[in-house]
């Protein structure tokens, strides 16, 4: 088996989803390795919009679509997702890893107290503390009458065609795409500690969350936004609080998936994306959204940090208390042409200049939601 990871290189809202059902031809599943329904994709079908929380979008092509261990369930939401895409006639091909965690009542009420992380009290955090605790409940246990209450039980009957071991069905297989959800400065070693998520959203875990080996993994394909977006709380340099943090916000629709809440919105920050590169292994860069920085008068690219007469070009371990050093750039009216040669060429020279920051090459651009909004780089 030959897998392709795709990873967020920011705070997670990297416009991933799309970019996964672009990745998604020829491949005989998608597969997630962590995270729960912390995560949200939009997904458009026939014009409607829906937002997927636990399936990767690759379920809308029909395509298998497997939770691997690494993951936290809730198995009710599980359910009302997998309802709901019956509704849009939708038979999901799920394997659910039989490994995995299940987020419960207790882990929810837990995460529903939190007010210093701002999580999206999906109960994530609690259940991966149950898991790293060896006093979880794991995705078999829904099947056992004795392990769980009967409202899980009978979420777990109702699931347990779809529960199986998600590393044999892998090996197995040709060809995977696996799938990261949040993004690097998320992840709970390499981001922003405190202020992350639960679980390794870094590449390297995709391994140990779908019970695979590294050398299957053939290719790690970097997801960044044009700009810079966070929810919740933690450190964010770039973050822009006047009239282009607003536009930003609003030309970018930039308002959670999973809560609704509206995301802080900041420039392009280099050091974030350079770091990702090394920290995943990245091989190829996407931008996506560059539409979103059209009409801009001057655009601007975080360069270096600064803080107390010292300045760094590579991330500090530490985020706090350092400001940006900003390259101004010419702006731009319009990106949504169609060819990489037609984008104006203040808009070749921004993503060069991101190129030669970051030090890989970005193979392709998004400008704009619909699935064919994507420029190829020659
Ligand atoms: P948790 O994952 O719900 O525990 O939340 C921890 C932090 O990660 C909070 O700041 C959330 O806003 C953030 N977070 C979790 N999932 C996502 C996501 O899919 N996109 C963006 N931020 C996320």
């Amino acid at each position: 088996m030959k897998a392709t990871v795709i990873v967020g290189c920011q705070f997670g809202d990297e416009a991933k989803g799309k970019m996964v059902d672009y990745f998604a031809g020829g491949v005989d599943a998608v597969a997630r390795f962590q995270g729960g329904n912390n995560a949200g994709h939009t997904v458009i079908v026939e014009g409607k919009k829906y937002v997927l929380h636990f399936i990767p979008s690759g379920v809308v092509r029909g395509l298998k679509c497997v939770l691997g261990n690494g993951m936290v369930i809730e198995p009710r939401k599980l359910l009302e997702e997998i309802e709901m895409l019956r509704g849009l006639g939708i038979e999901p091909d799920l394997l659910i890893d039989q490994k995995a965690h299940v987020i419960t009542q207790e882990e929810l009420d837990k995460d529903a107290k939190d007010s210093k992380i701002g999580t999206t009290k999906k109960g994530i955090g609690p259940c991966y503390e149950d898991k790293a605790a060896r006093t979880g409940i794991r995705v078999m246990d829904l099947l056992d009458k004795g392990m769980v209450s009967d409202d899980y039980y009978g979420a777990g009957q109702k699931l347990k065609q779809y529960i199986g071991d998600a590393s044999l069905a892998l090996f197995g297989m040709k060809k995977v795409l696996i799938e990261g959800a949040q993004g690097t400065m998320l992840d709970i070693d390499h981001g922003t500690y405190p202020f992350v998520t639960s679980s390794h959203t870094v590449a390297g875990s995709a391994c140990s969350g779908l019970g695979i080996g590294p050398g299957t993994i053939e290719k790690v394909v970097g997801i960044t936004k044009a700009y810079t977006t966070r929810v919740g709380n933690g450190p964010f340099p770039t973050e822009l609080e006047g009239a282009d943090g607003e536009k930003l916000r609003e030309k970018g629709k930039e308002f959670g998936a999973t809560t609704g809440r509206p995301r802080r919105c900041g420039w392009f920050d280099a050091l974030i994306v350079k770091y990702a590169m090394r920290i995943n292994g990245i091989n190829e860069l996407v931008l996506t959204k560059l539409d979103v920085l059209d009409g801009f008068d001057k655009v601007k690219v975080c360069v270096a940090y600064e803080k107390d007469g010292e300045r760094v070009e590579d991330l500090p371990p530490n985020l706090d208390g350092w400001k940006p050093v900003y390259d101004e750039l010419p702006g731009w009216e319009n990106s949504k042409v169609a060819s990489y040669e037609e984008l104006p060429k203040e808009a070749r020279g921004y993503i060069e200049k991101i190129e030669s920051l970051v030090g890989v090459k970005i193979t392709m651009l998004s400008t704009g939601p619909a699935r064919d909004e994507v420029l190829k780089r020659p």
